[in-house]
This record gives C-alpha cells, structure tokens and sequence, in this order.
C-alpha cells in the first residue's frame, strides 16, 4: 500500500475528521441521552470526559495512525512486532461494523423523514409527531429499504476512496448545518416556557450522579468523538507528517462539544415548552424536530433541507464507520477495495436487521432485558468503546517512549506532560474504575 491517498490539505483532514465525529452522536444520542439520564448531570460529565478523557485519547489515536499509515491492525504490527497491541484493531473492526449496525437503521428512519418531507406532509394539519414516528419505525417494510439504502449510499462514498469522497462531502455541509442549527435554536428559546428546557440542562440535579451515569457520558463521548474503535486511527493514518495533531485534535472536540450542546438547546425548551416529556428515548429528536419546525415560517420546507444536511452529517460518519471496517479487510486479505467493501456492507446490513425491526415486528425479542437495538448499542458504547480507548491510552503512554511521543506531540512542554499523565494514568483508571462499577453495581 505505498501509493495511499493523502488528505491534500490540514483543513481538509480536520473537516473529514470533525465530519466523522459530528453525526448522530451529538445530534441523535446527546439530546436522548442527556434527556433519559437527568439532563444537567449527564451533560455536565460529558463536557468533563470529552475534555479530560476522549480528548487525550483523540490525540493519541492521531498520533498512531500517522505514525502507522496504514490500517490499524498493521499500523500496530509496525509499531509494535510481536506485540499482541494489533488486537486493539480486530476490536475496532468489530465494534465499528457493529455501530454501523444500527447506525445504518437511524440513517434510514432520517431518509424516511426525508421522503415525507418533499410531499410536505411533517409539519402543519394536526400531525401528530409521536405517533408519525411510532408508525415510521414500526413497519417493517420501510425500515428495511430505508436501511439498505442508507447502507448503499454508505458503501458507494466509501468505494471511490478516501479524497473524492470524504473530503468533497465533508466540507462544504457542515457549516451549513451549524447555520441551521443556531436559527433553530434562536427560534426554541424564544418559545414560552423554554426557560424549563434551559434548566433541566444546565441546574444540576445532583442525584442522578452513579457509576452508570458516569458510564454513560464516557461512552456518549467516546461515540461522538468516534474515539475507541481505531476510526480516528484510520483517518491520520491518511494525514502527512507536517501537520499538527494537537491543534487538530481540540477542534474536533470543541466542534463536537458545540454542536452536541446546540442540539440540546434546540430540543429541550422546545421539550419543555410544547409539553413533551424528555424522556422519549432515541425518538426524541425525531419527535421534537417537526414540533420545533412547525413554529418557524415556512418550516414545511425548511425541515426538508434540515434532514437533508443531518442525513450529510451522518453519512460523513457512516463513511468513517466503513472505512475502518474496510481498510482493515484490504489490509489484511488481498482483497480490492470494491470487493471489501460491499462484502462487509452486506454483513453489517444482515447484522442491523434486528436491530431495524427492534421497534416493530421484534419488539418482544430482548437480550439482557434490552432490545436487539438497545443491546448493540450497549455493548458497542458501554463495552467495547470503552475497552479500546483503554488499551489505546496505554499504547500511546507506555508503548511509545517518551523521545517518540513528545516528537508527535508538536506543542507545548507542558501540555505534554498533562497529556502524557492522563494517558498513562488519569484515563486508564478512570475507565476502568467506571467499567467495573457499573458492569458490578
Ligand atoms: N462519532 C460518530 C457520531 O457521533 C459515530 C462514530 C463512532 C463514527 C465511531 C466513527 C467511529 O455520529
């Protein structure tokens, strides 16, 4: 693989990356999970393990990629002879394809949202928002070809390789969907009785902090930052050696942290303000975006081009999710591109199918007492992420001598030292010690 496609420009990798970490998980999984696990609480760990946790982690899964350039399994082969560290990879690989599981599913119920939006028929005449989403996920027929294609349209990007699609897409949809977002949000705040919304997100209701909670805002943002699965891996292991990481690395944080908080604030006044309740689950912004848009002028129209730049900022993240699944199918096998690409698709199709019919004709099916979908998502977010960016922290911290990183670090003395710290000790422990009390509580 010495001829590998480059990001041809530093601000086209941050946009790929912040592209691949901005999707559904700060505008889908934020708002829910935030709205499910007591709202301040939840996102007040979230900002913490963002910062003092995914981050770090965030540079370090830079740091290898570029160091590798190659797929992560023989990014760590490299790195690492002999060493068992590749593993981490066969992790990534799983738990990628896994997420992409069911991310394909919510791909698709936004494509059916899609479909309903150009007959104008999501806002206006009495529509009832809950009930439209029920019905919407609850039909078998529809949420299978929704999902095949959100798989296909995933599959196709991820085909043409890494510049023509990734960089292209990502690059001119994001700021656009920022735009939207802060009219959206202007417009829920102004509502009345949104001052509700703006205190379940921000006064703290202290009860809600445990171990579970504390699980589930690592995991939230390790899913929204894509850390822990060798995503982030595979993306630097594109990017050229004279870039800064550091700098790089924060961006997409902050960008992510922005956006997730924004999502919040778009929907929890409007929750509080139209008399939702916020516990709705992963059909809270489904529900509450049409409510929000029919308070806008025009709104029929503009939640057309709304879903249309979500549906953007899910597949930079679906593409990210591929890639990592097929990167390592070619890296390891001799397999082409095209090949890998669509075997692997239409095995994360076959493994979603569950996972779309969860909440219809296979509601009654449950593994731990969870959905086929709420389980995926559970092993995926609460498990194996965190595992991975374990195993990650301490390859970056111990594996790497302190010559090697501080070289890849490029930035200040001291900040590396806090890094190299969080790397070796703060991160590994504290997830650890969240994974073990949750899993024994
Ligand atoms: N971060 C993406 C999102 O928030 C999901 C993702 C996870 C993408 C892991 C790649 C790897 O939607």
């Amino acid at each position: 693989m010495s001829s590998r496609d480059q990001f041809a420009s530093k601000i086209g990798f941050i946009f790929a990356a912040a592209g691949s970490a901005i999707g559904l998980g700060a505008i889908w999984k934020f708002p829910y999970m935030a709205g499910t696990n007591g709202g301040s609480v939840f996102i007040f760990l979230f900002i913490l393990c963002t910062v003092f946790i995914g981050l770090p982690i965030l540079i370090a899964e830079f740091m290898i990629g570029r160091r590798g350039q190659k797929d992560p399994i023989n990014s760590f082969k490299e790195q690492a002879p002999g060493k068992p560290w590749f593993m981490i990879g066969w992790l990534g690989q799983a738990a990628t394809g896994l997420i992409l599981s069911f991310y394909s599913v919510v791909g698709g119920w936004i494509l059916s949202y899609i479909i309903r939006a150009t007959s104008m028929s999501l806002t206006g005449n009495g529509v009832d928002f809950e009930a439209l989403f029920t019905d919407i996920i609850a039909n078998p027929v529809e949420v299978l070809i929704a999902q095949a294609t959100f798989m296909l349209i995933t599959l196709i990007i991820v085909q043409a390789g890494i510049k023509r699609g990734i960089e292209v897409a990502s690059k001119w949809m994001m700021p656009l969907l920022f735009i939207f977002f802060i009219l959206l949000f202007i417009r829920s705040v102004t509502l009345d009785g949104a001052i509700e919304g703006i205190k379940f997100m921000f006064v703290p209701d202290w009860s809600y902090l445990n171990a579970e909670t504390f699980l589930l805002a690592l995991g939230q943002a390790f899913f929204s930052l894509s850390v822990g699965v060798s995503a982030m891996i595979t993306y630097a292991s594109y990017l050229s050696q004279k870039e800064k990481i550091v700098s790089s690395a924060v961006n997409v944080a902050i960008m992510n942290i922005f956006i997730s908080i924004l999502a919040g604030l778009v929907i929890f006044p409007a929750v509080f303000a139209l008399g939702y309740s916020p516990e709705q689950g992963p059909g809270l912004v489904f529900i509450m975006l049409p409510a929000v848009f029919e308070q806008v002028p025009f709104g029929g129209f503009f939640i057309l081009i709304f879903f249309i730049l979500l549906l953007f900022a899910t597949i930079t993240s679906s593409i990210a999710l591929l890639e990592v699944v097929v990167s390592i199918g070619i890296g390891e096998k001799t397999n082409t591109r095209k090949r890998a690409t669509w075997i692997y698709s239409t095995l994360i199709f076959m493994i979603g199918i569950p996972s779309a019919l969860s909440f219809g004709v296979m509601s009654d099916f449950t593994i731990m007492e969870k959905s086929f979908f709420d389980f995926i998502d559970y092993i995926t977010n609460s498990i194996m992420m965190p595992i991975g960016a374990l195993l990650i922290s301490l390859f970056a911290g111990f594996h790497y001598t302190k010559k090697i990183s501080k070289e890849e670090f490029q930035s200040s003395p001291l900040l590396f030292k806090i890094w190299l710290t969080i790397v070796r000790y703060i991160a590994p422990i504290a997830i650890a010690v969240i994974l073990i009390r949750s899993i024994f509580a």
